[in-house]
């Protein structure tokens, strides 16, 4: 049988076996489909800032990765890598901000770990801001909260396109501002522990303005960054630069126009609000030309002047710093009722939207669940916030920045009890049915990262929940390749011509010969 004939048949087989959606490979997405892991700077470098968290621990040491990513980029060549997402210290570039020095050591770190990347043939995906700001900003001018933060956050992109921008090609300049804003302005979870009633119980704040206040600010940060990297660097670099959201899938609680709008405004209070410089955002072509570079109208009509204006100018500049990709982390989908039509308690997440979320609907969860309470298991809502993104932005590029499973952890397991993670594996590989469901329809989806290569240091649930496709001891730091890590390596390696398939792929031509 000629070679052709043997490519066609198997492109056949292939064609088959994908629509059975029980199974998903490596041959699903498209040949210079970008695979990685994603990890950010201060959950596994070692640091030291300080934090309250659940189980009383920083980020101090976190996974060392500072002292051990030789090790770990090992770790991801043998998974098969072609990508690894991580984020850039702003403490460590910049310890004071743009009034201080260009710390040298911190340049020499990441200048480092991006060459050692790039000679396995692993390509740096770089978060410019992944939450941590240098704590000086936060003294000199309230962080955020200050449009000082605007120029700061400028001036440290620049450095990072000025420094690492020749080996650099994929940026984002912020991670999840729509869930860090809300954390740290609206509920008070994270640190500075911003809020006022009824969202929360906190010593200052004011949960109905500041959170859109940041938002603003981080917006026209962002803006700037852009604009610098398009002015001065793109051209010669020749890099793609873009924003990470957050983004849950809101199902409707009940089948009526009340629940379908209020899923459709927590979603606007999403992803979206942090997308005024989307000029093929739909809503706005159908409305005046001086809308464009607004926020979306669902945010504008209920919060109105809580919500920050733009001038003429920054609406300018915000068109012109189109993005070229969006990058949303999609773990998990929630249900929504309405409250705009009839009251409801206060949702401390999504209750600026006029809803109420929840997991259950008449005593059904939503899905499966997984070690950290609110994440479910909901493997068809990866398609769903996609087909979402793409038809509100004209399919403007994604990247799946981060997707992956938490694994609850106490004393008493043993390391075999977290490396033997069947449910990450089935989490993933069912993402991945949905994700690839969701290219074969049209999603211009170029890429998937699975958070976290290490499991590290989870916010404010400290070390207690595992993400890691590699287990680490926290103690020893010793890192051991979870079932899942073995799972994603052969997915990875299995080409359209690997073993599974082929295995599957030769019955079939057994069957034609
Ligand atoms: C929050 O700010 C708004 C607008 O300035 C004001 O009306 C409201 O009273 C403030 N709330 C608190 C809790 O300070
Ligand atoms: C919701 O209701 C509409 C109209 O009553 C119906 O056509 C549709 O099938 C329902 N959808 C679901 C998911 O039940
Ligand atoms: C620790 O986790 C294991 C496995 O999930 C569970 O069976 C056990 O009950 C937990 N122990 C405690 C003290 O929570
Ligand atoms: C791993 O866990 C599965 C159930 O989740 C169990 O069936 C299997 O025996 C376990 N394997 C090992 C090596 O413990």
């Amino acid at each position: 049988m000629g070679v052709e004939l043997a490519w066609l048949l198997l492109l056949l087989a292939h064609g088959l076996l994908s629509c059975a959606s029980s199974s998903v490979d490596r041959g699903d997405f498209p040949p210079n489909f970008v695979f990685g892991a994603s990890t950010s700077a201060y959950q596994i470098e070692g640091a030291y800032l300080e934090g309250t968290v659940e189980d009383g621990s920083n980020g101090d040491t976190a996974d060392d990765h500072y002292h051990r990513y030789m090790e770990d980029i090992e770790l991801m060549n043998s998974l098969g890598v072609n990508s690894y997402r991580f984020s850039i210290s702003w403490t460590r570039i910049l310890p004071r901000g743009r009034v201080g020095y260009v710390n040298p050591d911190g340049v020499a770190f990441y200048d480092a770990l991006i060459d050692a990347l790039l000679e396995k043939g692993i390509q740096p995906f770089v978060t410019i801001s992944h939450y941590d700001i240098p704590h000086e900003l936060d003294k000199q001018y309230g962080g955020w909260l200050s449009p000082e933060i605007q120029k700061d956050f400028g001036y440290f992109a620049e450095v990072c396109f000025k420094m690492f921008g020749d080996r650099v090609k994929l940026w984002t300049t912020l991670n999840e501002p729509n869930l860090f804003a809300k954390f740290s302005y609206m509920d008070g979870w994270y640190p500075l522990g911003h809020c006022s009633h009824p969202f929360g119980n906190c010593a200052s704040g004011n949960s109905s303005i500041e959170p859109y206040i940041a938002g603003h600010n981080m917006i026209l940060s962002h803006a700037n960054a852009v604009s610098i990297y398009r002015k001065k660097y793109q051209g010669k670099q020749g890099g793609h630069i873009g924003i990470v959201v957050c983004s849950r899938w809101y199902e409707p609680f009940c089948n009526t126009t009340e629940d379908i709008l209020a899923a459709e405004r927590a979603l606007a209070f999403s992803g979206p609000w942090y997308s005024p410089f989307l000029r093929n955002d739909f809503f706005f072509f159908a409305k005046d030309a001086h809308d464009l570079g607004d926020y979306p109208p669902e945010m504008r009509m209920i919060l109105g002047p809580d919500l920050p204006e733009f001038t003429q100018a920054q609406k300018k500049k915000l068109l012109e710093t189109k993005l070229d990709f969006i990058g949303l982390n999609h773990y998990t989908a929630v249900y929504v009722k309405d409250c705009m039509f009839s009251p409801c308690e206060v949702d401390p997440v999504d209750g600026d939207a006029r809803v109420v979320t929840s997991s259950e609907r008449d005593g059904v969860l939503i899905g499966e669940p997984t070690g950290s309470e609110h994440y479910y298991s909901v493997p068809y809502a990866m398609e769903k916030v996609v087909m979402y993104y793409k038809q509100r932005y004209n399919n403007t590029p994604m990247y799946i920045t981060e997707n992956g499973y938490a694994q609850a952890s106490n004393s008493s397991m043993t390391a075999e009890d977290f490396t033997n993670d069947t449910q990450r594996v089935d989490y993933i590989r069912s993402y991945l049915i949905f994700l690839a469901s969701a290219i074969r329809k049209g999603a211009d989806v170029r890429g998937y990262f699975v958070w976290s290569l290490l499991d590290n240091f989870e916010w404010t649930s400290g070390y207690t929940i595992r993400f890691g496709l590699y287990h680490v001891d926290f103690k020893t730091l010793k890192r051991t390749p979870k079932l899942s890590a073995k799972w994603y390596g052969k997915f990875l390696k299995e080409s359209l011509l690997g073993t599974g398939l082929q295995k599957e792929s030769s019955q079939l031509l057994q069957y034609s010969a």
